[in-house]
């Protein structure tokens, strides 16, 4: 017998421990709060919306009603994301954008504007690292990996936020990374610049709160994307075994996170950082 019910639920197996939160707790988590974290009437910018992590927030946002324009370096791939979630009856565009060059996100902040869109949501995606010690590292490795992983989402932050700030209403969320938080081995400038954009949410979120305007940073632990693709197996197996759910984040899990900063939920939080790693880590 079900605790406090005394019919068992259509559908549900004799005993299913779900039978006593009803249907809607069987049915699944995640398509209830999908249904709760709407976006209709609001347009997002997500950066690096070509790939991985990028993309699938795209399509999060797009799916929860959002008109979302994909910015990316990779224009075929950003413009096959973008008819992607067109192809599901979501509003989605691609726009051109090398975040690390100023003439770049400029030209993509008219394109934006061109399009007669506010924006409401910047979601900073684009992102890169290699792992290498750090002596090994150049100079120039040192300056591309900070004008993307810093540089860029503080550039396109700003080329956004007029419009925020005179609207009193927005969400920034930044994608970081754990390497951010608590350091990564091999990754020294990576977490260098992911701290500082972790540093740079908080700030902003200070500067901000004024204006209504939310800012928080979502760090992912070693999630299943092209990025991750690239590092060798051995570094990815130690990756599982070290995450205490023992799997890598799927980037719809990323997404999802992203999802609520950019939602009506979270409108009470800012200065925040979230991690999504499957407990890899647990800083007080
Ligand atoms: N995959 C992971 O394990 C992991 C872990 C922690 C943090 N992250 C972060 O998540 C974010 C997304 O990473 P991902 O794993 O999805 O990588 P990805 O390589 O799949 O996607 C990154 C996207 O950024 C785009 N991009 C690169 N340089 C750009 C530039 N100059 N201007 C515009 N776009 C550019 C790429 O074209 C690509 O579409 C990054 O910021 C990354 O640092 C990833």
């Amino acid at each position: 017998m079900s605790i406090g019910l005394k019919e068992p639920v259509a559908g549900l197996a004799p005993g299913d421990p779900t039978q006593a939160l009803g249907p809607s707790a069987a049915a699944g988590y995640r398509p209830r709060q999908r249904a709760r974290m709407r976006l209709d009437g609001k347009t997002a910018i997500v950066t690096g919306g070509a790939s991985g992590i990028g993309r699938a927030t795209a399509e999060a946002l797009a799916e929860a009603g959002a008109f979302v324009v994909l910015g990316d370096i990779a224009a075929e791939a950003g413009e096959g994301a973008a008819a992607g979630i067109r192809g599901q009856g979501c509003r989605a565009d691609f726009v051109h954008v090398d975040v690390t060059d100023p003439e770049s996100i400029d030209a993509f902040r008219r394109e934006v504007r061109a399009r007669s869109l506010h924006v409401d949501i910047v979601a900073n995606v684009a992102g890169w690292g290699r792992i290498q010690p750090f002596v090994e590292n150049t100079s120039d490795f040192w300056r591309q990996v900070v004008d993307l992983n810093l540089m860029g989402p503080i550039a396109v932050t700003r080329a956004f936020l007029d419009g925020m700030m005179e609207r009193r209403s927005g969400k920034i969320v930044t994608v970081a990374s754990d390497a951010g938080r608590v350091g990564s081995l091999g990754e020294t400038v990576y977490s260098a610049a992911k701290g500082g954009a972790i540093a740079f949410t908080k700030a902003l979120a200070r500067e901000l709160a004024a204006f209504n305007i939310n800012v928080n940073c979502v760090c992912p632990g070693p999630t299943d994307t092209p990025l991750l693709a690239a590092v060798p197996e051995k570094h990815r197996e130690a990756f599982v075994r070290v995450t205490p759910m023992r799997r890598l984040a799927k980037p719809a899990e990323i997404a999802d996170a992203v999802l609520f900063f950019a939602s009506g939920e979270s409108d009470f939080i800012t200065g925040q950082v979230l991690s999504v790693s499957g407990g890899l880590t647990m800083v007080g």
